[in-house]
């Protein structure tokens, strides 16, 4: 659902349902006080009585206040006003369109836009909430026979009233205004990006295969022209010596592709960025079989790849002045008479030789000889490369921050930096050549795995060997992408923090 913008009072706004901000000791923002003040302090009368305390994520739907033109409020928590930021304000925006989704209300209206000067401006407050809104009313439905019910909430809205801007300079509200509907537009574009990469994830393995995903970049491709899509078959990998990418999908009757979309919408003749995205699009373990329990989740091991689908969605609908190029190399992982074994050596496309200690460790196996053909066909700008790659990141940092690892300080520190902007959070972790030592192989120039001490740092050194003529990052997204449980379903990350890397760089 695509938010619009709409301008006017808060109390004039007609709407099924108005949210609006409540900090924790009832402090109500300036949205707030405004309809407080046009409905004879009814609102304060009403959070006087204690049914909110502001609370993060509490909410208080109300009906209809006189002298207000809204048919209901919903009021939403905001936490201590201190301790404010871009996640809590997120959770609140979720929070409140699952309430929103249960109304019978036709459409709503979002008053967020009061929120500058505590920690939030006003690109960001539109851009949280439309990825917010749009993230709580995603529903998965493709596979199940039974639809839900339709939603009645049909349309919303975020109300722009320029409560929130900086009073007294002359002329009002113009900047606030323009970054308000930026963030708004950014938000939207994200938010399809982001709903593209979980429906992608979410499609099961028999379904979403290789095949699958190289026909999803050409509909792509077909929708924005400007975009240039490229399929490599299994002969272009062979005659291009992918022989690492190769081993891993002989065992599968699925042929492997690499697939390549080109967004060159910057300067001509600037080299681009780079995502490379694992696109497993079912991992059984191969040979090194996976245990039952659990395995079907193996069918996420390709949303690396739905987040550089996603992220290039995103920059084309925006039309973002920047080249970037997405690279997917898409396989399955599979048990078969033809399978790799462990010990077997391959060789990639770099020239290394690899002994393949463990077939379920391939994500690395697909990645770097996908590294070796963007360095070589685009010598990008900088590169980086996002994969389902370790159950150790799990370990390590479990299910908030995405693993960032890199061999460049500079393209670091900007990642983390837009991973607290966005809510999309990464955490560093070092990549010493210490590490190197655990990837010795007595057959091979390494070994596909390290031992059980530091899985994810060794997957990523595994990586590095294959990027040191880039500015890269790796970031493994094993905690983040989805989630596992009764709420089983893709996440859609790290689509906003690469998108706002690529907003960045435009
Ligand atoms: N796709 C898995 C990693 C994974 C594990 C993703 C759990 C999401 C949840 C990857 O291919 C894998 O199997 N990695 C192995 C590596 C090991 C054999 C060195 C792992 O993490 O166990
Ligand atoms: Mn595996
Ligand atoms: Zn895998």
């Amino acid at each position: 659902m695509e938010l619009s913008l709409k301008a006017g009072q808060p109390s004039s706004i007609k709407t099924g349902c108005l949210v609006i901000g409540l900090f924790e000791g009832n402090k109500l923002t300036a949205t707030g006080s405004e309809i407080d003040a046009a409905s004879g302090n009814a609102l304060s009368r009403l959070i006087k009585r204690g049914d909110i305390e502001g609370k993060p994520c509490q909410t208080l739907l109300l009906q209809g206040l006189d002298g207000v033109a809204a048919e209901r409020i919903l009021l939403v928590g905001l936490g201590k006003q201190d301790k404010f930021d871009p996640l809590v304000f997120r959770k609140a925006m979720t929070r409140a369109t699952q309430v929103l989704g249960e109304l019978g209300a036709a459409d709503a209206c979002f008053a967020i836009d009061d929120l500058a000067g505590k920690s939030l401006d006003p690109y960001w407050a539109a851009r949280h909430t439309a990825e917010a809104v749009n993230f709580a009313l995603y529903r998965y439905e493709t596979t199940k026979s039974e639809k839900a019910k339709p939603r009645k909430l049909k349309r919303v809205g975020l109300l722009q009233c320029g409560s929130g801007a900086p009073r007294g300079s002359g002329a009002p509200h113009r900047d606030y205004n323009k970054s308000f509907a930026l963030g708004l537009k950014h938000g939207n574009a994200v938010s399809n990006g982001m709903n593209l990469a979980r429906e992608l994830a979410n499609l099961p393995g028999n379904i979403c295969t290789p095949t699958y995903l190289a026909n999803q970049a050409k509909a792509l491709a077909k929708a924005y022209p400007k975009l240039k899509v490229k399929i490599l078959e299994e002969a272009d990998m062979k005659r291009l010596g992918m022989g690492s990418l190769l081993s891993v999908s002989r065992g599968s009757r699925q042929p492997a592709k690499l697939i390549v979309m080109e967004w060159m919408g910057g300067k001509k003749g600037d080299k681009p960025h780079a995502l490379v995205g694992k696109g497993l699009t079912f991992d059984t373990g191969g040979i090194s079989l996976k245990p039952g329990p659990g395995m079907d989740e193996m069918k996420f091991d390709m949303c690396g790849s739905a987040s550089v689908f996603g992220t290039m969605r995103a920059v084309v609908e925006l039309g973002l002045k920047v080249n970037c190029v997405g690279v997917v190399p898409s396989s399955e992982n599979m048990p078969d008479g033809d399978a790799s074994k462990p010990g077997d050596i391959v060789t990639t496309m770099a020239g290394l030789t690899v002994e393949v200690l463990n077939t379920d460790a391939e994500g690395r196996l697909i990645l770097c000889d996908a590294l070796t053909y963007t360095e070589r066909t685009y010598k990008p700008k900088t590169v980086i490369d996002i994969a389902t790659l370790t159950g150790a990141v799990v370990i390590a940092l479990g299910s908030h921050a995405t693993g960032l690892m890199s061999n460049d300080d500079k393209l670091a520190d900007s990642l983390y930096a837009l991973g607290q902007q966005t809510g999309d959070r990464v955490w560093r972790l070092p990549l010493w050549d210490d590490y190197k030592e655990q990837l010795k192989s007595n057959f091979a120039d390494m070994a596909n795995i390290g031992g059980r001490e530091a899985g994810t740092i060794t997957a990523a050194i595994f990586l590095s060997r294959f990027t040191e003529k880039m500015r890269w990052a790796h970031l493994d997204i094993a905690g983040t992408a989805y989630k596992s449980g009764t709420e089983k379903g893709a996440l859609g990350r790290p689509v906003s923090l690469l998108t706002q890397y690529l907003i960045e760089q435009a």
